[in-house]
Order: structure tokens, then sequence, then C-alpha cells
């Protein structure tokens, strides 16, 4: 099959409405979308990504509309829900819901809930909406490997396995959706991403899942989002000495200014934010661990971002990539 990358929103309308797999830009990371009330349009997903079928895909809505229709409030948290779909939607938010019969059993590996987001970017919007049925989409990669947040990424996972990759340039958040349970009165939060805990912990309280125990869906394992050089997290990168012939990658959390000391200790630098800003750090994290990733190196180090806010979710994304 010929992947094309383009930007014909309505040549990936088509393809959707008769069952096929599109890659579709959304504000985190691109999504490999297909009909999500389509058993067998949804199963070319798992093919394509070489996805268990143990592993759940997230539900994307055509619009608000559609909510009451593929899932259940929780009775007694149903305020507390809308409340955080009113604050986070549109956006880089998934709930997790029970799910209503319409929802195949394909989507949600059989559990009995059902994640759902509302995506805020524009072309997604525009596609879903003009297909006016919901869209699940996983991010648009093989199984395991790094979420990708550009047209080209996706090319370098998919190519020859799915017809079309609307492009529309480089994903603002660059992370994956926070995806978060409401279970009495509290929000679990079960990836962490651009919604941070702070925001979340206004509305009630939060409590984490830790990254070991987060196994309650398997595309949460520990070793997810792991480049194939071994990765190791390092507070900072003037204490990391290489051994001999030993070729090391950097991933720093800010640009150092010392940066001749850097590349002669490091055989490939990336800066994550060269002003420390965590929007920043988070919108290039997957394209600079892509990067160092190619250069076939024996070892890639990357400096520990502070642990708050979006620093929690980048801080998940290194850890995970650090358990091999
Ligand atoms: O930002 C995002 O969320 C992107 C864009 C494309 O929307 N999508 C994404 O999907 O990251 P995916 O499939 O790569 O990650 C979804 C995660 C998986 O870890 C899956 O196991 C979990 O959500 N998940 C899906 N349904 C679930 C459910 N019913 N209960 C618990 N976890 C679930
Ligand atoms: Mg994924």
């Amino acid at each position: 099959m010929k992947t094309v990358i383009s930007t014909d929103r309505a040549a990936a309308v088509e393809l959707l409405r008769k069952g096929d797999v599109v890659a579709l830009p959304t504000e985190t990371v691109y999504g490999l979308a297909a009909d999500a009330l389509n058993p067998i349009a949804v199963a070319k997903i798992f093919e394509a990504k070489e996805r268990p079928r143990f592993d759940p895909l997230i539900v994307h809505l055509p619009s608000r509309e559609w909510l009451g229709r593929i899932a259940n409030f929780p009775a007694g948290d149903r305020r507390l829900t809308l409340n955080l779909a009113d604050k986070f939607w549109p956006g880089p938010f998934t709930i997790i819901l029970s799910k209503r019969e319409m929802v195949p059993d394909i989507v949600t590996a059989g559990l009995p809930t059902v994640a759902v987001r509302f995506s805020a970017h524009p072309v997604f919007a525009e596609i879903v909406g003009e297909l006016d049925e919901p869209l699940a989409a996983p991010s648009a990669n093989r199984f395991g490997h790094i979420s990708p947040t550009t047209a080209q990424h996706v090319m370098d996972e998919l190519q020859g396995r799915i017809p079309l990759i609307v492009d529309a340039g480089r994903t603002e958040h660059g992370i994956e959706s926070t995806i978060v349970a409401v279970r009495d009165g509290r929000i679990a939060v079960l990836r962490r991403g651009p919604v941070a805990d702070e925001q979340l912990s206004e509305f009630a309280d939060v409590v984490g899942v830790a990254v070991t125990q987060r196994i309650s869906a398997p595309g949460q394992m520990p070793s997810h989002y792991a480049p194939t050089t071994p990765l190791r997290l390092i507070d900072k990168a003037e204490e990391f000495f290489a051994q001999k012939n030993q070729r090391v990658g950097l991933l720093a959390w800010k640009s150092s200014g010392n940066a001749p000391a850097s590349a002669e200790r490091f055989a490939a630098v990336r800066n994550l934010s060269d002003r420390g800003e965590l929007r920043e750090a988070a919108a290039g994290l997957f394209r600079y661990l892509r990067e160092l990733d190619a250069l076939g190196l024996d070892l890639i180090v990357a400096e520990r971002v502070p642990a708050y806010g979006l620093g929690a979710a980048i801080m998940d994304r290194l850890e995970r990539a650090s358990q091999r």
C-alpha cells in the first residue's frame, strides 16, 4: 500500500467513511483513526500498529452530544465528571467512563469502560465533525514505540500500512493526553499529560497511580515509549562521565550556557528548552528522543526536569523510556 502525506481533509473523511484508517493530527500527538463504531475498521488500527488486542483505544467525540450516546456517567460522580469535561474539553484530556452498548468490544478490549476524549485540534475537529461518528484513535506509532509529533514521524512508523497521513505540522503539546477516572469523588490520574495534577486538584482530591503499578491498562506498562538506544536518567550533565569509546547523547533539560564543554563530551546534544520552559520541553521531547535514537549511540542520558506541572508528565515518559 502506498502511504500519502497530504492536507486533503475531504479524502480523509471519505476513507474513514468507507472503513479505512487514516493518521490525523491532534493537539497532543498524531493519532491513527478509524470509525469507532465499525469493528472491522478498528481491527485495521490494531493490525497497522501491531498492537495487542487487549490494549483498549481512546474514542474521540465529534461533538459533546455524542458523549451520552457512547458512555454512562458514574452516578455519584456525575457532577464532578461534568465539571472536568466542561473545563478541559475540547482539549488534551481523556476520561474513563462506563461504556454503552453501541461501542464495540474491540475498541475497549472487552472492558466495561471506554476512554473518551474531545480534541480541540482544528483539523481533527473538522474531520470528525464532518464524519459525525466517533473516531477510535491511538497514537500513530507501532506498539511500544515513541508517539509521533509530526506527519513524517508517522511515515517513519507506518509507511506502507496505511493510505493517508493528514499533515498539520508539529503537534502543540507533544505528549499524549492526560487520562483520568473519577471514583468516589476523587480523580485518579491513569496517565499524566498536558492537564497537570495541580489543575485537577482544583476540582477534587487527585490520586496518582505509581508508574510501576499502572498495569490496569497494558499500554501503561512501565517500558512503553522506549527508544531502541538504552536511556539513563541523570541529574546534571556536568556530573556524567562516559566510559572510554562510549558514544553518548545528551538530552538536556535546558541549555547549560556551556555548550562547547557539552559538545566535547557528548556525541550529540539536544536541549529540551533553552529557557527552561516545561511547555517547550514537552513539545520537543519525543522529537528529540527520535533524533537521538536515530544516531546509533551507545547510550542516551537525559537530565531530570522539575517534577511539577507538565514536568511530572515529562518525567513519566523519561522514566518509562529508561526502563527496558
Ligand atoms: O493524546 C492522546 O491521548 C492520543 C491522541 C491520538 O488522542 N492517543 C493516545 O492513545 O495516546 P493510546 O492508545 O496511544 O493511549 C491510550 C491509553 C492506552 O494506554 C490504553 O491502555 C488506555 O489509554 N486506555 C484506553 N481505554 C482504557 C480504559 N477503558 N481503561 C483504562 N485505560 C484505557
Ligand atoms: Mg500510544
